[in-house]
């Protein structure tokens, strides 16, 4: 195999993915190459990350059950932090339990291996996480997906499978920032003998999680909480089934102990809605100065702004702009997206403060122009 070549064609079509090195905490003010650059693309939406509490908590964790956890949670991994979040989640998403994993790629993974003999078909929203889709392809159940958000679409296709299905969405999308109608899919699930699973990776912590009785429910704890890991949460039965068949919980090392603790504080912290309230106000802010402005950014309500530019090239240079003038906005381009709707996908955080999002925007319009 020649991967010299391989990375030179994907250069050639302006799909080279490469990493920034951070100097600093993740936040909204980072620091990038000795530059002080305004973040707008960091899925810290309630700015935890790098909180105080959250910090110390952190600390006193390592300090009571050390670093690493040193197993997985069925063998000698699993402590009362451990325990004490998965409790704490479960009363927070209103579920009987609720089950950790190391990350939210593996929750998906999860939910998937452990259901694999007992689903006979699949219907996954076109737009679903990468996750999402990996799990299903790598746990090898055959794939099938409905048009983006499109009941009409989901209904006609659900009405064609036969024996237990599994119907699959994000809740927010992590692309569009566009929301599911969990009510009416619930309606649909129930029609045609199917479990719903939910992805709530970009809706948990800022959104009130709408979960309906013996549903699936992911979250992710890398986002809104500021830490990492992720959770199922469900009935009793499902997290027991899922203890014994999910692989991908059975065979990994359980979380470090201190994050679990970081993590019930970020708990704590979002209960508060303190700045769940902030970054609805930017939220806000964002949408009502874009539109003053003209800007085009797809129908959004939640943290994710997208501005869809089409071609990969354009989109990697107006993020390049953006960059030189001090704001870090990230341009997606395919495959995470579909072809020709290469974005700058724009996110927003509970610290900033309404001047850096004014002057963002001035600066996107001055670059679109
Ligand atoms: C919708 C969605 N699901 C799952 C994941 C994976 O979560 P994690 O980063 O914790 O592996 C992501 C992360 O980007 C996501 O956006």
């Amino acid at each position: 195999m020649n991967f010299h070549d391989q990375i030179n064609a994907l250069e050639d079509k302006h799909l080279l993915r490469s990493r920034k090195i951070s100097e600093n905490a993740q936040g909204v003010e980072m620091l990038f190459d000795g530059k002080k650059i305004i973040n707008f693309c960091s899925n810290d939406y309630l700015s935890l990350a790098n909180n105080e509490q959250v910090k110390e908590a952190l600390i006193q964790g390592v300090k009571q059950y050390g670093v690493g956890s040193g197993a997985s949670h069925l063998v000698s991994g699993h402590s009362k932090a451990h325990q004490a979040l998965e409790e704490a989640l479960a009363d927070y998403t209103g579920q009987q339990r609720a089950l950790l994993f190391s990350s939210g790629y593996s929750a998906n993974l999860g939910v998937f291996s452990a259901l694999r003999d007992d689903v006979d078909w699949v219907l996954q929203d076109k737009l679903n996480h990468a996750s999402l889709i990996d799990a299903n392809q790598l746990i090898g159940l055959p794939l099938r997906r409905y048009l983006h958000n499109d009941l009409a679409s989901l209904t006609s296709k659900s009405e064609k499978q036969t024996g237990q299905g599994l119907i699959v969405t994000d809740n927010v999308f992590s692309m569009d920032g566009d929301c599911a109608n969990i009510d009416e899919i619930e309606k649909i699930a129930n029609f045609s003998n199917a479990l719903l699973m939910q992805d709530d990776a970009h809706g948990f912590g800022v959104f009130e999680a709408n979960i309906p009785n013996n549903s699936i429910y992911m979250a992710t704890l890398g986002k809104a909480a500021g830490t990492m890991g992720a959770f199922v949460a469900g009935n009793d039965d499902f997290i027991d089934y899922l203890v014994q068949k999910s692989r991908p919980y059975v065979y990994t090392t359980a979380i470090s102990p201190s994050l679990c603790c970081a993590t019930l504080k970020s708990l704590e912290l979002i209960k508060s809605g303190e700045q769940k309230a902030k970054l609805l106000a930017n939220i806000d802010y964002f949408r009502n100065f874009a539109k003053s402005l003209d800007l085009n950014f797809e129908n959004s309500d939640s943290a994710i702004q997208p501005m869809i530019i089409g071609e990969s090239g354009k989109a990697l240079e107006l993020s390049k702009k953006l960059l030189e003038m001090g704001f870090y906005v990230s341009a997606i381009r395919p495959p995470t997206v579909p072809p020709n709707t290469a974005r700058l996908r724009f996110t927003l955080c509970a610290n900033h403060r309404f001047e850096q999002i004014e002057s963002l925007l001035t600066k996107v319009a001055d670059v679109m122009a």
